[in-house]
């Protein structure tokens, strides 16, 4: 059948039959998506396949049909994959421009691949796919950046810097420890993407527009073929929830509110004023004026581009608050700021899992700063504690003594070796490193939980890229 025997005549919409006059230019630049909706192409006609074969298999089609327009799907397939698909400019969306080319192919048979299905249930079953995959993709990809934190941790061995409160020196930690931080944090990511999958695995199609059809078709059938572990129980729902698209929009922001805080750390810690960390030249860039300037641009970006992904979890929401069921063509919003978020993060997150890989640590410089004898000051307390003082007691005792050696000129060590409740037998504790390796309750930031943490954090890696396979 040629394009002039197809019974969508040319110029015109699919929609046409209602219609005296056609679409005007202003209506068409406003309300089609196709510009972004077309990264949906091969959803859209995995879930055209698994319809047309749902036709077939109730008689509504015969197998003859199926397979001119089973032929014909994989004609467009070929065209969209080899970038030679002509796109009509009343093709509104990615829906629309495959049934139409579907039509061209297979004429009358092509003409029936709408039959019992809506643009409203083809959508939603499009983007379920695509969130089912790239949930699966996305947690990936966090996998490989705790990946590169774990091993970053590994090889840490015994270096420790300061750990902050309030972004004042607080206790000394394992640098091991402060990766780990970030894997555990991470692992809650791969998690929540986990779930979005789930939220997103219940098949819309055969919802219809919103209400079912009075055709024999068979939704059990299509969620079985497009691998859905289920098909949805109420149509009006099936068409206008968007819950996977707002769960995915969390996950993302969430994950991207991580990964700018690691971004953060980074950004500090190449500091001069900290100088904990030495940035990579294949990771950092330039000034165009300063010549001396290195810069973590990367970290910085993680950081920024939270923002932005934050907008599009609250811009998405807003649009949802006041829709009425069911299918409302708002809805047509949920794509842009939903493969923003994805693609922002994906990109973040090989940025970061490349700059963590690669960045030095300052070992010295890290000591350094953790080994001011102040930091055992909790320590010093909890000596005391072990000795019967009340540990408020112990805390009044210990911070009069750390005030008195700021003020004046005695070192903290003999103003402890002179305090009689302390004595010379708990200077040891003010020594380089001591504190550290005191923090040994379970979870803590001293070398012995840490060696069980890193035991822990693998076995985390390892069921997450199990899940993940
Ligand atoms: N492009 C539309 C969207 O993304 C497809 C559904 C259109 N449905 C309709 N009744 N106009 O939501």
């Amino acid at each position: 059948m040629s394009n002039a025997d197809s019974p969508i005549p040319a110029g015109q919409p699919l929609w046409h039959g209602r219609f005296g006059d056609g679409p005007s230019d202003e209506l068409l630049a406003f309300t089609v998506s196709l510009s972004y909706d077309q990264r949906l192409a091969m959803d859209d006609i995995a879930g055209s396949r698994a319809h047309v074969a749902m036709l077939g298999s109730v008689g509504l089609l015969t197998s003859d049909e199926v397979n001119s327009v089973q032929a014909a799907l994989n004609t467009v397939e070929s065209e969209l994959a080899g970038g030679v698909f002509v796109f009509a400019p009343t093709d509104e969306d990615i829906h629309t421009a495959v049934e139409r080319r579907v039509t061209e192919i297979a004429g009358d048979a092509g003409a029936k691949l709408h039959t019992g299905r809506s643009r409203n249930d083809q959508v939603a079953t499009d983007l379920r796919l695509w969130v089912k995959r790239e949930s699966k993709a996305v947690a990936r990809r966090i996998t490989a950046l705790q990946e590169a934190l774990l091993s970053r941790a590994e090889s840490a061995g015994g270096a420790y810097l300061p750990g902050y409160t309030h972004l004042q020196r607080a206790q000394p930690v394992l640098l091991s420890h402060h990766l780990l931080a970030h894997v555990w944090a991470l692992g809650r990511d791969a998690e929540r993407w986990l779930s979005t999958y789930a939220s997103a695995d219940v098949s819309p199609l055969g919802a219809g527009a919103l209400a079912g059809s009075s055709l024999p078709i068979d939704p059990d059938f299509t969620a079985g073929a497009l691998g859905f572990s289920r098909r949805f129980e109420n149509s009006l729902d099936a068409v206008s929830d968007r819950d996977f698209v707002a769960e995915a929009l969390f996950a993302a922001t969430l994950l991207q509110v991580h990964l700018s805080r690691l971004g953060e750390e980074i950004v500090l810690w190449a500091s001069e004023e900290f100088g904990f960390v030495r940035l990579p030249d294949a990771y950092s860039t330039g000034s165009s004026m300063l010549p001396q300037k290195k810069n973590p641009d990367i970290a910085e970006l993680a950081r920024g581009k939270a923002g932005r992904v934050l907008g599009d979890l609250t811009g998405f929401l807003a649009t949802l608050k006041g829709l009425p069921l069911a299918y409302n063509r708002d809805l047509q919003e949920d794509k842009e700021p939903l493969f923003d978020a994805v693609d922002t993060c994906v990109l973040t997150l090989s940025a970061l899992t490349g700059l963590i890989s690669a960045i030095e640590f300052d070992d010295a410089r890290m000591k350094s700063a953790a080994d001011s004898p102040a930091s055992s000051a909790t320590d010093l307390a909890e000596y005391l504690v072990e000795k019967g003082t009340p540990f408020r007691d112990a805390h009044a005792i210990v911070g009069a003594l750390v005030r008195r050696s700021l003020e004046g000129d005695e070192s903290l060590a003999e103003l402890v070796a002179a305090e009689p409740t302390l004595g010379e037998s708990a200077v040891p504790l003010l020594a380089p490193g001591a504190a550290v390796a005191r923090r040994t309750s379970p979870g803590g930031a001293g070398p012995k939980p840490v060696a069980l943490q890193l035991i822990a954090a693998k076995e985390l890696l390892a069921s997450q890229s199990l899940l993940l396979r």
